[in-house]
């Protein structure tokens, strides 16, 4: 199979194939899915939450997604790697956005970043797409925008805001954006972006009319006992797995039953010989 660029996600759009993206953040996930022949991986920030525990993806740093980009890209053989740009990483300039792009690329080994916003951040797309830096939007729900949005609520509700969302798409179309992440938006708006955009859409909560799917890895393959989002299809159950394989260990050691004589290593007879004298008592020689 040959590696997924960006002329693959044009290409995919114009032949009306769709475009398959799932998160990952360490080498055997990245590896897995890359080797099932997913498109494209994405090292997203949500890693501050199904990774670190936190409740939101502000607290994620240029450092954290260096270090899982790393992972990833060392798993990764086919798979385009998109890594996001997390919060307060892009927004001071273009200047700053460029800087910190190109060490996710260099030292991550990102193939593309994903930055949160639409007009607003479109100078900075443009900078970085003319400094050579694939760049993927996202817009409607923007998790790093928790605290301004008032939660992480469904965006583009009403003919207005979706006119925005419109508007945000075209800016960043216009800025080079290769594809634009459409989040949690009603399934309608996102068929009108999708159609009036000529490079691709990636869905998530925004319906099937988008050009591609993106789901969270933990979500989509239940490793989680927290919450996971209404819009999300969990396609297998690790968490009930991996609860009862730790229950079998537990009582496997409880009981003695592991480690087995499989799972067991011997000395030699030579050696154990030794070994036996060594435990025979010691004879004390007279003074
Ligand atoms: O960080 C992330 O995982 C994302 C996806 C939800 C698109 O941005």
């Amino acid at each position: 199979m040959r590696s997924v660029t960006i002329r693959t996600f044009l290409k995919k759009k114009e032949q009306n194939d769709k475009i398959t993206m799932m998160t990952a953040y360490d080498y055997p996930s990245a590896q897995l899915l890359d080797e099932s022949g997913i498109d494209a991986i994405l090292v997203g920030d949500s890693l501050g939450m199904v990774v670190q525990g936190n409740t939101t993806t502000v607290p994620v740093t240029l450092e954290h997604m260096i270090y899982h980009a790393q992972m990833v890209s060392r798993a990764t053989q086919r798979a385009l790697v998109v890594v996001d740009m997390p919060f307060m990483t892009y927004q001071e300039s273009p200047q700053q956005a460029v800087h910190n792009a190109a060490e996710l690329m260099r030292q991550g080994g990102a193939q593309a970043v994903k930055l949160e916003g639409g007009t607003e951040i479109a100078p900075t797309v443009a900078r970085l797409t003319e400094a050579g830096i694939p760049v993927m939007g996202h817009i409607g729900l923007t998790p790093q925008s928790v605290h301004a949005l008032g939660g992480y609520t469904v965006q583009g509700r009403t003919a207005k805001a979706a006119q925005r969302l419109l508007e945000d798409a075209f800016a960043l179309q216009a800025a080079g954006a290769f594809a634009i992440v459409l989040e949690v938006i009603p399934a309608e708006v996102a068929q009108v972006v999708t159609r009036k955009l000529q490079i691709p859409t990636i869905g998530i909560g925004a319906g099937p009319d988008c050009d591609g799917q993106v789901l969270v890895f933990h979500d989509a393959m239940g490793y989680t006992s927290s919450y996971v989002p209404k819009h999300n299809r969990v396609y297998t159950q690790l968490a009930d797995s991996i609860r009862t394989a730790t229950q079998s260990y537990i009582a496997d050691v409880h009981t003695g039953n592991f480690p087995g004589q499989e799972h067991t290593l011997h000395l030699a007879p030579e050696e154990l010989e030794l070994l036996r004298r060594l435990e025979e008592p010691t004879t004390s020689t007279p003074t």
